[in-house]
């Protein structure tokens, strides 16, 4: 690069963060967007605006008037135009006359709940912040910068600590907290948030994903109304049941048009987000963690991290949207040799032969993979302990080499001499009250003292809030994967934490201190098996989030492999999570949680919109479909990359439309590959068009198998047909490559 060329850059990223001491505000900016806040004259930290790119100061749009039953602060005097009820706000506190949902409570050593923040000094500094023990977005040095902002509670003395990272480029503001007592007696946090927007003006929708075990991430659209709005989980994971994502919009935005504002919380225990619609119509979003089963206590000095929120915003709608979480989420949170790198593809063991195997089905199962062109086998649950079904064994990760007739080093070498890797199911947060484990030390599992434990698919949850628990399942771990050579874990977490109680002094923390003690695990974990590709799991997706991609960067989508409801699931999945993100497996039919049938072609597209795999027995196929398989893989491995890094577009609503269609387009835009499903059949039907976007409108495309040829522009103002024929669910897949040196 020319020297020149190096100057410019540094001069841009000078700019992405900028303090106006005149009148105290601070401006971040980034390629396409504005965030603005500003330190008013009692110190308080105003929030002035956050979306598309603004020029000039935006504290105009500051009003202030007598407002009733609003009141005001002390220090305002008499003025009554001044109100923290009314004004938008960086980080209210409850207890200061701002009557809207506050983005922290504290209770104070002397009883009081009050936290009056006021602004004390800032920093700006290059490169983005880590948040220690905590998942966060990372970055160059060069690519971001830093902003601190220190608040402070000039009475007792809590300080906060708020951060801001700038993804210049990426259109990615980054936002976490650090709560400090500054003051002299014990406090307790009841509520902390790592972010607020507040809009004084505007409609907006909401768009969140709620779900259940086996169907994930459906799309919800709702109008914010006036009211409070919550939606989280206090399940201790971030839960099947709601994600803790969400997008706010201007009503009528589209997949292609209109302003819209993502959230995603970088966590994957108990949160909270609201949204509220005031007595002046002004709207107020948080994220953060949630304030259920949550009074954290901070001893003088003592300071908690409260997790990050990543915001993004764009002008041009969902897609738009999307793909900059896509980019950030592979470029800034998945970390490791596998970030970027093409994924195995993978046979399961579990839809196979459930806890029903010995070491001979396995390398059996290793064998059909090598013939099928696959790369790697999984020996789900079942490997340990006493471990036949569901109800015992969880704790226990002693191989049970009766059941496998050899060593789990003599397996694996036999499997690898096939050429075929191999991977391995845990699930280390989890005892089994039938084990050797909870026989021994039934008080690492959290119990409240007196009641009987709930259970969950027959097991309970190790106390991971305690180190001497973490340290002996990390020992037990890790003395299984020195056996051989390990190159993939699934890792587990198959029920909703309960009975959240780990001592006396540890009341309101433990589910904080929980995930903490994942995330070390996993640190460790990561840092001492760098080659091992970790892929989340929570019965698949009930803890699909951003704080788990950070250590596993794929994730069990859902425990529902039918082709059909995956369309939708993949769909919801896609609006925050990059497909390189979405664990996807073809399995067999009928499928084992809904009974349907999908043809295997219908489920390899399905499945090829994630990191592919299989989860079936070859044994049972014929030869033809065996066949098919091996062209299916081929397949997939050609468009691998593209599929993993390219853009990913929303082409139809699988919720409404009578096809689903996606498409992922090369970065160059040269290389294309689309893929449809018809989710309903009736007689005579009219035909369905999908019309492609992310393509050169000049540029003319070749369908690699037909080698019909249509310029981009057609593509995508026309669209395709896609071809009719008998049967649900028909797949079309066509990979369209731009025929070089031909624009129009
Ligand atoms: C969970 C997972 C499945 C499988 C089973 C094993 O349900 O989501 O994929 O691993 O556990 O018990």
């Amino acid at each position: 690069m020319k020297p020149q060329a190096i100057q410019i850059k540094a001069v841009e990223i000078a700019m992405a963060i900028v303090f106006r001491e005149k009148n105290r505000i601070f401006a971040l900016e980034t390629a396409h967007t504005t965030y603005q806040m500003k330190v008013d004259d009692y110190g308080f930290l105003l929030h002035l605006y956050y979306g598309g790119k603004v020029s000039g100061d935006m504290d105009y749009l500051l009003t202030y008037s007598d407002r009733g039953f609003s009141g005001n602060p002390y220090d305002a005097g008499l003025d009554r135009t001044y109100s923290m009820d009314v004004l938008p706000q960086e980080y209210p506190g409850l207890g200061i006359g701002d009557f809207r949902s506050s983005a922290v409570a504290v209770r104070n050593g002397d009883g009081s709940e009050c936290c009056d923040l006021r602004y004390v000094s800032h920093e700006v500094r290059q490169g983005k912040y880590g948040l220690k023990g905590l998942p966060a977005v990372y970055a160059q040095e060069q690519e971001a910068q830093t902003l601190e902002i220190l608040l402070e509670d000039p009475v007792s003395k809590v300080q906060v600590r708020l951060l801001y990272g700038v993804l210049e480029r990426e259109d990615i503001i980054t936002r976490s907290a650090v709560i400090r007592n500054g003051g002299s007696c014990e406090i307790t946090v009841e509520k902390a948030a790592s972010a607020c927007l507040d809009f004084v003006t505007g409609e907006y929708d909401l768009l969140g994903f709620y779900g259940r075990h086996a169907m994930e991430r459906n799309l919800q659209r709702t109008r914010v109304n006036h009211g409070i709005f919550r939606m989280g989980s206090r399940r201790g994971t971030s839960s099947h049941q709601y994600n803790p994502a969400v997008i706010l919009a201007q009503p009528g935005t589209t997949e292609d048009a209109g302003g819209c504002w993502g959230m995603i919380f970088v966590y994957s225990g108990n949160f909270l987000f609201e949204a509220e619609r005031d007595q002046f119509d002004q709207t107020r979003v948080l994220m953060g963690l949630s304030d259920e089963l949550f009074h954290y206590p901070l001893n003088p000095g003592e300071s908690l991290i409260v997790p990050e929120t990543i915001l993004g915003h764009t002008e041009e709608g969902l897609g738009t949207l999307s793909r900059m979480f896509h980019r950030c989420i592979r470029n800034h949170i998945c970390r490791g040799k596998y970030a970027h790198e093409t994924r195995p593809v993978l046979l399961n063991s579990w839809e196979a032969s459930y806890f029903d195997f010995s070491g001979e089905t396995i390398c059996a199962l290793a064998r059909d993979a090598a013939a099928l062109g696959m790369d790697m086998v999984v020996m789900d649950d079942g490997w340990f302990g006493k471990r036949d079904d569901d109800n015992s064994g969880l704790g226990d990760w002693t191989v049970n080499e009766e059941k496998l007739g050899c060593t789990l080093g003599e397996m694996i070498g036999r499997i690898n001499a096939l050429g075929v890797k191999f991977g391995i199911w845990v699930e280390p947060e989890m005892v089994s009250e039938d084990s050797e484990l909870y026989r021994a030390h039934p008080d690492w599992a959290l119990r409240i003292p007196g009641r009987g434990p709930v259970r969950g698919r027959n097991q309970l949850v190790l106390d991971f809030s305690r180190q001497d628990v973490k340290e002996y399942i990390f020992d037990r771990i890790c003395a299984v994967l020195d056996q051989g050579n390990i190159e993939y874990v699934k890792w587990d977490m198959n029920r909703s934490i309960t009975d959240v109680y780990s001592g006396e002094n540890c009341q309101g923390r433990v589910l904080y201190d929980y995930m903490a003690g994942v995330y070390d695990f996993l640190e460790r974990l990561t840092s001492r098996y760098p080659h091992i590709l970790i892929e989340g799991c929570s019965g698949g997706g009930g803890r699909f989030d951003a704080g788990m991609l950070y250590y596993t960067p794929q994730i069990w989508c859902s425990d529902n492999t039918d082709a059909a409801d995956r369309l939708r699931i993949q769909y919801g999945t896609s609006f925050f999570y990059p497909v390189s993100a979405v664990g996807s497996h073809v399995s067999a039919v009928p499928n084992h949680q809904t009974g349907r049938i999908t043809s295997l072609h219908t489920r390899g597209v399905v499945a090829m919109a994630g990191t592919f795999g299989y989860e079936l027995d070859p044994g049972k196929l014929t030869e033809e479909e065996k066949a098919e398989i091996r062209e299916q893989v081929k397949a997939y491995k050609r468009a691998a990359s593209l599929i993993q890094t390219g853009d990913y577009y929303r082409l139809s609503d699988p919720f409404r439309d009578t096809c689903a269609a996606w498409a992922f387009v090369s970065e160059n835009r040269d290389r294309v590959l689309l893929n449809a499903v018809m989710t309903e059949i009736h007689g005579n039907m009219p035909v369905s068009y999908v019309r492609l976007k992310g393509l050169e409108p000049e540029t003319l495309y070749r369908d690699t198998k037909t080698g019909e040829t249509y310029y981009g522009s057609a593509l995508m103002r026309a669209g395709l047909p896609i071809p009719g024929g008998m049967g649900e669910y028909r797949a079309y897949q066509a990979e369209l490559e731009a025929v070089k040196g031909v624009r129009t």
